[in-house]
């Protein structure tokens, strides 16, 4: 049910909270950019996990792996205009609410996904047709979000797959409502506004395919490049490059292209995060041990690449179990067999993709 929110969360009570959690170390610097969990004691790069709402409701266990395991929590589908925006009038923050909620009690960070994309948008949106109507809506939307968790989500996805899927064939940019209407500016629109709300946040172009041999994949890096400097030409703040990193496991990673592509992410001042790491294993053979160390090993020759590049921020799976993974949907076997893209099995156990992981994490 919609329900029309106006108070905000407040930096101070996220801060107090997570602080108290901590033991009084804090999880946000005074500037208000992400460190999640920095203090002396922990120097691992900070682990996130993406959080859908139905096991976070209904399942213990995946609550207790949220705790037990997240530095960072980040909304899968709670922030996304379909979850927010059921009518023009209204928003409803209860699912972003809930998750949020529990971030602060055990102590967690926040990551806020995402504030514009071309999918998942509601009907009422997918109808607009004035170029006026949807800089508006789009302005406005994103002032309202940011600003109800100014201080509480220092780090946001603004623009998420503004990338065409193969830029050699499509141009750069991908199609949908925003492009269509408002052109290749929506980008510098989405990130002024969220700049101008949360002048503190973290502002993060999130993007997918950006990790592997061939063309498509270079035209896709240099894509992002193009955006980053655009914005930067013009004194738009742009602070980090979300990769996802939903791997396929039949795919091989290209580690020069990726390893320039940080370095040229660096010399722009730009940091890099992991946000949707996972491995499609669609194609791999069914024996569940081979396949989990194939899965491993396509996720450590992929973060091999990045830290011996430069610096990652931190390292977010988009889920934490097999037993709940959008891959089970989408990219499901011919033979029938479960899909195992996540660091945990079915059971919570650690699988070798927890300790590929791991082993990363320990490199800071
Ligand atoms: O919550 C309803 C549930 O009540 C209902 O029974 C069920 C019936 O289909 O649908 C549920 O909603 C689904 C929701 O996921 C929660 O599971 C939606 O139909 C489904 O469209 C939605 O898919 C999400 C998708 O983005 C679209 O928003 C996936 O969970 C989510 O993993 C996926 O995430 C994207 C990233 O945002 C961007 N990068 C790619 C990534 C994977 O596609």
């Amino acid at each position: 049910m919609s329900t029309h929110i106006t108070g905000r969360l407040t930096r101070r009570s996220f801060v107090n909270s997570v602080g108290t959690a901590l033991g009084g170390a804090g999880a946000l610097l005074a500037g208000g950019l992400p460190i999640s969990i920095a203090n002396s004691a922990v120097t691992k790069t900070p682990f996130g996990i993406a959080v859908e709402l139905e096991p976070f409701r209904n399942d213990p266990e995946y609550r207790k792996a949220l705790t037990k395991y997240a530095d960072i929590l980040v909304p899968m589908n709670a922030l996304k205009w379909a979850s927010l925006r059921h009518n023009r009038h209204e928003f409803d923050f209860n699912g972003a609410d809930e998750i949020i909620e529990f971030a602060k009690l055990h102590g967690k960070s926040v990551r806020g996904h995402a504030l514009l994309w071309y999918a998942y948008n509601p009907k009422w949106v997918e109808a607009i047709s004035s170029a006026k109507q949807a800089e508006k809506l789009l302005v406005e939307h994103i002032e309202q979000v940011v600003d109800r968790y100014r201080g509480v989500i220092p780090s946001w996805d603004v623009v998420n797959e503004v990338v065409a899927h193969d830029p050699l064939s499509q141009g750069n940019w991908r199609k949908g409502i925003w492009l269509d209407l408002l052109g290749r500016k929506h980008v510098e629109i989405a990130f002024k506004a969220a700049a101008r709300t949360d002048p503190n946040a973290q502002l993060v172009i999130n993007d997918y395919d950006l990790a592997n041999f061939g063309r498509r994949f270079d035209a896709r890096r240099d894509a992002i490049l193009a955006i980053v400097r655009n914005l930067q030409d013009q004194n738009i703040p742009v602070h980090g490059v979300g990769l996802q990193a939903h791997l396929y496991a039949e795919r091989e990673t290209d580690a020069d292209g990726l390893a320039l592509f940080v370095k040229k992410l660096t010399s722009l001042g730009v940091k890099l995060l992991v946000t949707e790491l996972d491995v499609i294993d669609w194609r791999l053979a069914r024996d569940p041990k081979r396949r989990d160390l194939a899965v491993a090993r396509t996720a450590s020759e992929f973060l091999a690449a990045l830290y011996s590049a430069g610096d990652v921020e931190s390292i977010t799976c988009w889920g934490i179990t097999d037993k709940y993974s959008w891959i089970t949907d989408v990219f499901k076997r011919k033979d029938g067999a479960p899909n195992r893209p996540l660091p945990l099995d079915r059971n919570y156990q650690p699988k070798p993709l927890f300790h590929t992981i791991e082993k990363y994490r320990n490199l800071g």
